[in-house]
C-alpha cells in the first residue's frame, strides 16, 4: 500500500506558466475524458479513435489504458478492490496533471468501482471530469473476449473477473453513455464522435 498525506513539512510551488497559459498555447482546454466499462466493452478503441480524430484536428490528447499503465506505474498492483482502488487514484493524479497541462486527457480503464470513479472527478474542476459509460451488455463483451480472459474467467482460472465474479457498478451520472443501437453497436467513428460533439459542445476545443 502506498503511503499516502504521510507527508510533512510539504509546501506548493506556484510557478509563472500557468494552466491559462498553456490552454492559449494549444488552442484548446484541458479535460479528463474517464472511459470505464466492462472488459471487452470497447473502452480502448475508443480512446484510440478518439486521440486519432483530435489529432487531425490538431488538438493535443494522450490515452492512459489500463492495461498499459499496469506494464510501468502500476505493475505493483494486482486486481483486489484495494489495489483497483490504488490502480485508480495513481491513474485519476495522472490524469489530472495531464489536463492541467493543458492536455485532453482519455482515460480508459473498467475502473468498476463507483467510489473510485468519483474520487477521480473529484480531483478535477468542475465540468472537467467527462465520464463515458461504455453501455455494453455483458453478452456482447464475452462475445468478443478478444484477450480470452472471459473464458479464462469462466473456467475459474481467473479469479475476481470484472462482470464475472467481481462486481461492476454502473455510473450514476454519466456524462455520455454510449450503448447499441437496434441491437448493434455503433461503429468507432460513431462512438468517437459522441465524444467529439460534446467536447465542441463544450467549448474544450478551442482556448
Ligand atoms: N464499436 C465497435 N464495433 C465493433 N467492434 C468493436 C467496437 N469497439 C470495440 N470492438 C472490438 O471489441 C473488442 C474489445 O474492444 P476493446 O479492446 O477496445 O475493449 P476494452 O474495453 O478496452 O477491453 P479491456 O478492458 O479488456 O481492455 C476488440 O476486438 C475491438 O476490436
Ligand atoms: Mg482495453
Amino acid at each position: 500500500m502506498a503511503s499516502v498525506g504521510k507527508s510533512t513539512n510539504i509546501f506548493w510551488q506556484e510557478c509563472s506558466v500557468g494552466k491559462l497559459d498553456r490552454q492559449k498555447l494549444l488552442k484548446q482546454k484541458g479535460c479528463v475524458v474517464w472511459i470505464t466499462g466492462l472488459s471487452g466493452s470497447g473502452k480502448s478503441t475508443l480512446a484510440c479513435t478518439l486521440g486519432r480524430e483530435l489529432h487531425s484536428r490538431e488538438k493535443l490528447s494522450y490515452v492512459l489504458d489500463g492495461d498499459n499503465l499496469r506494464h510501468g506505474l502500476n505493475k505493483n498492483l494486482g486486481f483486489t478492490a484495494e489495489d483497483r482502488a490504488e490502480n485508480i487514484r495513481r491513474v485519476g493524479e495522472v490524469a489530472k496533471l495531464f489536463a492541467d497541462a493543458g492536455l485532453i486527457c482519455i482515460a480508459s480503464l473498467i475502473s468498476p468501482y463507483r467510489r473510485d470513479r468519483d474520487s477521480c472527478r473529484a480531483l478535477l474542476p468542475d465540468a472537467s471530469f467527462i465520464e463515458v459509460f461504455m453501455n455494453m451488455p455483458l453478452e456482447l463483451c464475452e462475445a468478443r473476449d478478444p484477450k480470452g480472459l472471459y473464458k479464462l474467467a469462466r473456467a475459474g482460472k481467473i479469479k475476481g473477473f470484472t462482470g464475472i465474479d467481481d462486481p461492476y457498478e454502473r455510473p450514476l451520472n454519466c456524462e455520455i453513455e454510449i450503448k447499441p443501437e437496434n441491437g448493434f453497436c455503433p461503429p468507432p467513428s460513431d462512438m468517437a464522435r459522441q465524444v467529439l460533439t460534446y467536447l465542441e459542445d463544450k467549448g474544450f476545443l478551442q482556448e
